[in-house]
């Protein structure tokens, strides 16, 4: 489908301000903003606009009803200077397995990309040239019907704004098993990139945090028995030099980092099991002296070394950062591909065009 994106350009860029070589998590936002509505089954009025607020009526239903999704994607300069995506159909995909789940209407992938490219080539000053930093990405869309009553709402807003950043978790991860709520049950939410879904997850992140964790790690919802993922990240351990992470049950995030991990390490020759691990094989595998490394992967988290992880009153303390090899491998080819340091033999880095027709005012 064709979409004209309409342009209003700032005349007053905030990008001077920037401290890129500071960059904390989430607090700057770039210059422009996609936006584009759902009004009578179909998505229109596609624009890029100078980032601002907008307001919203009391009853809009996504503040009720919790009808919003988003993605987490990041652009990256390579040492030329060229901007990058990051895997962008991929998170394009996710984003419409997560509106289907929620009931929201698919923003058509055509589109998706289109937005994104303008977007990212509009701002692609604001992408940091640091390795490890990033431009953030985070394509939302949320219910705008204002009405008092659960139904799926017939009107929807898409938006995508930017944010540089740098690392999400600076210094290495201490989690806590979950022993008393859950993330997700099967059949439930869990898999779909939702606003709720983090919700659910705060009072006990709260909770471990006054404890002295970073992140809970959460386990089913039936037994309290298979490890499912962390706080903000999928999770991944080393036993015995195997690579382990659990399967997509339906209830986890399925992390684009995660599949991009799963697929360098297994061609770099490591084993890489899908395994529905529990934390009692977990503990087992510590007491034996078998578990080399865990390291959580996200969007945000990149790939997030992990030093302590404690179930019930058992503490364990994960070798330090030199001894552990396969984490930072996969950090480093990460990094480094989105650096354009490293090969990226898979096409996961796509070049940003400035797609036409854009119309600028
Ligand atoms: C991401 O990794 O993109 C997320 O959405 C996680 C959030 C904690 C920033």
């Amino acid at each position: 489908m064709d979409m004209d994106i309409r342009i209003t350009k700032t005349n007053s860029s905030r990008i001077d301000g920037v401290d890129f070589d500071n960059l904390p998590f989430g607090r700057l936002f770039s210059d422009h903003m996609f936006m584009a509505e759902y009004k009578d089954g179909q998505w229109q009025n596609f624009r890029i606009e100078p980032f601002k607020s907008f307001s919203l009526h009391p009853a809009t239903m996504a503040l009720h009803y919790g009808q919003e999704i988003f993605e987490g994607m990041k652009a990256t300069k390579t040492l030329d200077g060229k901007p990058y995506l990051f895997r962008p159909e991929m998170h394009a995909k996710r984003l419409n397995k997560s509106a289907a789940r929620m009931c929201m209407p698919e923003f058509p992938e055509d589109m998706f990309l289109k937005a994104l490219h303008t977007l990212i080539d509009l701002d692609q000053g604001w992408i940091p040239p640091r390795e490890g930093s990033a431009l953030y990405i985070r394509p939302t869309m949320i219910a705008t019907d204002e009405f008092i009553g659960v139904k799926p709402s017939d009107s929807y807003l898409f938006f995508i704004f930017t944010c540089p950043v740098g690392p999400y978790y600076p210094k290495p991860v201490k989690l806590l098993a979950e022993t008393k709520y859950v993330r997700a049950v099967l059949g439930g939410t869990g898999e779909a990139k939702a606003a709720g879904n983090y919700a659910g997850a705060l009072l006990p992140a709260k909770l471990a945090q006054e404890k002295g964790y970073d992140q809970v790690l959460w386990l089913d919802a039936r037994e309290f028995k298979y490890i499912q993922e962390s706080g903000t990240m999928n999770i991944f351990f080393v036993i015995d030099n195997k690579v382990i992470t659990p399967p997509l049950y339906g209830t986890i995030l399925k992390g684009v980092t995660r599949d991009s991990i799963i697929r360098l390490l297994r061609d770099a020759g490591h084993e890489v099991e899908e395994y529905p691990i529990t934390i009692d094989e977990l503990v087992e595998a510590y007491k034996a002296g078998k578990l080399q490394e865990s390291f959580g992967a996200g969007t945000a988290a990149v790939v997030s070394h992990v030093s302590e992880i404690t179930y019930k009153d058992f503490h364990m303390v994960l070798p330090p950062v030199e001894e552990r090899k396969i984490g930072p491998f996969a950090k480093a080819t990460i990094d480094g591909m989105r650096a354009g340091k490293i090969e990226d033999p898979y096409d996961w880095m796509v070049p940003v065009k400035s797609p036409s027709p854009a119309t600028v005012a």
